[in-house]
């Protein structure tokens, strides 16, 4: 079943008067990393948030066309459902991290969907391993640089067990350093055979990427394979 199947989805704002996303088509297929690229109003995340339910759930507006997760249409999904399957992190590390310890942050999730003590320390272990974060399990996450904050961030949406992430501008604001481990724990993921989607607007993330796409006037546009 292919992860995200989106097809002829028009989207605008209910202030809006142009479409933000005019008939756009996207597969993601299972494992890889596609990445969406785009200037500043795009559209890219407002392209998220469909894909993540956000939209039509949280944000109203004019829609139509389709958008399925493994065959299912998100519309008709909850948002708790939505969130074991897909997860997103977004641009501010800042707004995304809530509780006082890594620990907390990371077990939040599991914890919500009422799994074992066992299961919830798994998670955990796994979450913070595949970005690089094991060692910083006590921390308060008001010591964490920004680019840890989110590898955190990742690691709190992990715990959810997704098979896909949508990762929404994550590196932007992060230091060279902070973007390397951020990189790499993308890298991880890759090989851990979830499907990403890496949404940025700088061109010197797109090296990981196996497939790009542009959003231009509503339009998503194929830009190469690798
Ligand atoms: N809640 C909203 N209501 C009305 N218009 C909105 C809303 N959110 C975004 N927009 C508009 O939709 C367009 C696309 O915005 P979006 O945030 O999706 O772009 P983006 O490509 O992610 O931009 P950036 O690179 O700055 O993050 C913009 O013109 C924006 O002003
Ligand atoms: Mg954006």
């Amino acid at each position: 079943m292919i992860p995200v199947t989106i097809k002829n989805l028009v989207f605008s704002y209910p202030q809006g008067r142009n479409n933000i996303l005019d008939n756009v088509n996207m597969k993601i297929s299972g494992g890889g990393i596609s990445a969406i690229t785009g200037t500043s109003g795009s559209g890219k995340t407002t392209l998220c948030y469909c894909i993540c339910g956000i939209i039509p759930h949280i944000y109203s507006g004019k829609i139509s066309g389709e958008v399925l997760l493994f065959g299912k249409p998100i519309k008709d999904m909850d948002l708790a459902k939505i969130a074991t399957k897909i997860g997103i992190v977004f641009q501010e590390p800042d707004t995304q991290l809530f509780s006082p310890t890594v620990e907390d942050e990371v077990a939040f999730g599991p914890e919500n969907l009422c799994l074992s003590r066992d299961e919830i320390g798994k998670r955990i272990k796994s979450s913070l391993n595949i970005v690089g974060m094991e060692n910083k399990r006590y921390e308060h996450t008001s010591h964490l640089s920004g680019g840890e904050k989110q590898l955190i961030a990742i690691a709190s949406v992990l715990a959810l067990d997704p098979r896909i992430l949508i990762l929404d501008e994550v590196m932007s604001g992060i230091d060279k350093a902070g973007r390397m481990r951020i990189k790499q724990a993308i890298l991880n993921l890759k090989d851990s055979g979830r499907s990403i989607m890496l949404v940025t607007h700088d061109m010197d993330d797109l090296d990981i990427a196996d497939s790009m796409f542009e959003l231009k006037d509503g339009k998503l546009l194929s830009l190469a394979y690798k």
